[in-house]
């Protein structure tokens, strides 16, 4: 077996005991037989399954009991139009627009509202998080919407925006589970799992019951309406099982690391390595500001875009894959999750300063 160090953004490497597990269990799963791939989601077994995951998940963040867990399908994007569509009572929401994936919501509920962006970081590409204490939050929005970590462009609030007592609704998608949150600051707190907790196909959205109802935009699809799923047990239709149980195990193994304050000092540890590199580099440089960067996106650039291709050709021979930038911004992006070893953090920097000797 040959293993890479693999720094994709997503969907993003996943800890190898997980793995070990999953294929150790693939043709009897637990004694029943057959592998959960191939289980009816009604059997006591996946019930046991799911109802695990949430325990554990609730756990590991310590969410509050009038919160409701839903494991859902569609992806983070789903979530852009879901969002309005459950939540804009007043027909009008406030958007922070950090980056890609926060400007693709913002989009979307345009379509179903009046979405105001309230603040950006667009004038200097992404490369910031705007001051969030005062913002001109709107009398009748019905939520304020973040995107907590930028996937694409490397940012984190470190901070949550002062919402002047609106809901807050938050993506997480690529910093959940990394550290430890206080669930009570969000209505909505969301993301897909394929970065730093399973395979691509699940997302798991944690809502405040009381923003769950009937009352939801006229024609919202029974799929699109929380209310559906969190009457169900997310088990309305069936769900992505074999996704949730894979969400199961890394719940397990999240907690058996120690939880979220454990992973947050392992994720600090793992970023300030590269982070000082990049400080320190004359070669390559970090892209954004530093009290803004996040502990799992690292986006560095040479300056040169032949060298910056040639370095992600050179580390991928080497064995460190998938450090090429996103497709819209170029240069190249290490995205190093919980389940990136300290040491591959080591062998990327490593590879880093002996690629800096060479061509400088
Ligand atoms: C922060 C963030 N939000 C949303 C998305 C979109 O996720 P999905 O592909 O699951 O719709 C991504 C995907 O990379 C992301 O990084």
């Amino acid at each position: 077996m040959s293993r890479v160090y693999n720094f994709s953004a997503g969907p993003a490497v996943l800890p190898e005991e997980v793995l070990s597990e999953a294929a150790a269990e693939m043709m009897d799963y637990n004694g029943t037989g057959m592998s959960v791939m191939e289980m009816s989601h009604r059997s006591q077994a996946f019930q046991e399954i799911i109802d695990t995951a949430e325990a554990d998940l609730r756990e590991l963040m310590n969410i509050p009991d009038n919160y409701k867990v839903l494991f859902l399908q569609g992806g983070a994007s789903q979530q852009f139009a879901m969002i309005p569509m459950n939540l804009m009572k007043h027909g009008e929401a406030d958007y922070i627009v950090t980056g890609q994936w926060a400007k693709k919501a913002w989009q979307e509920a345009q379509k179903y509202g009046k979405a105001n962006k309230i603040a950006t970081s667009e004038d200097k590409t992404f490369s910031y998080i705007p001051d969030c204490s005062d913002l001109p939050i709107s009398e009748n929005a019905d939520y304020v919407y973040i995107c907590e970590n930028n996937t694409i462009y490397g940012t984190k609030y470190k901070e949550l925006p002062n919402t002047k007592g609106k809901i807050l609704v938050s993506d997480v998608s690529s910093c959940f589970l990394s550290e430890p949150v206080d669930v009570s600051k969000y209505g909505i707190i969301y993301g897909g799992v394929q970065k730093n907790i399973g395979p691509a196909g699940v997302v798991i959205v944690i809502i405040r019951e009381d923003l769950i109802s009937d009352d939801v935009l006229e024609g919202t699809p029974t799929m699109l309406k929380y209310k559906t799923h969190a009457d169900a047990g997310s088990l309305y239709n069936t769900p992505p099982a074999y996704g949730i149980y894979i969400c199961g195990k890394v719940f397990k193994w999240l907690k058996k690391q120690g939880g979220l304050e454990a992973m947050k000092e392992r994720n600090e540890k793992k970023a300030k390595l590269l982070y000082d590199y990049l400080d320190e580099s004359r070669l390559f440089k970090g892209t954004v500001e530093k009290k803004d960067r996040s502990l799992m996106n690292v986006p560095f650039v040479t300056g040169d875009k032949e060298l910056d291709a040639k370095f992600v050709k050179e580390a991928k021979e080497a064995g460190l894959e998938n450090l090429k930038g996103h497709r819209t911004v170029g240069g190249m992006r290490a995205s190093i999750y919980n389940a990136m070893p300290y040491e591959g953090v080591e062998a990327l920097v490593t590879f880093m300063k002996k690629f800096e000797e060479a061509n400088l």
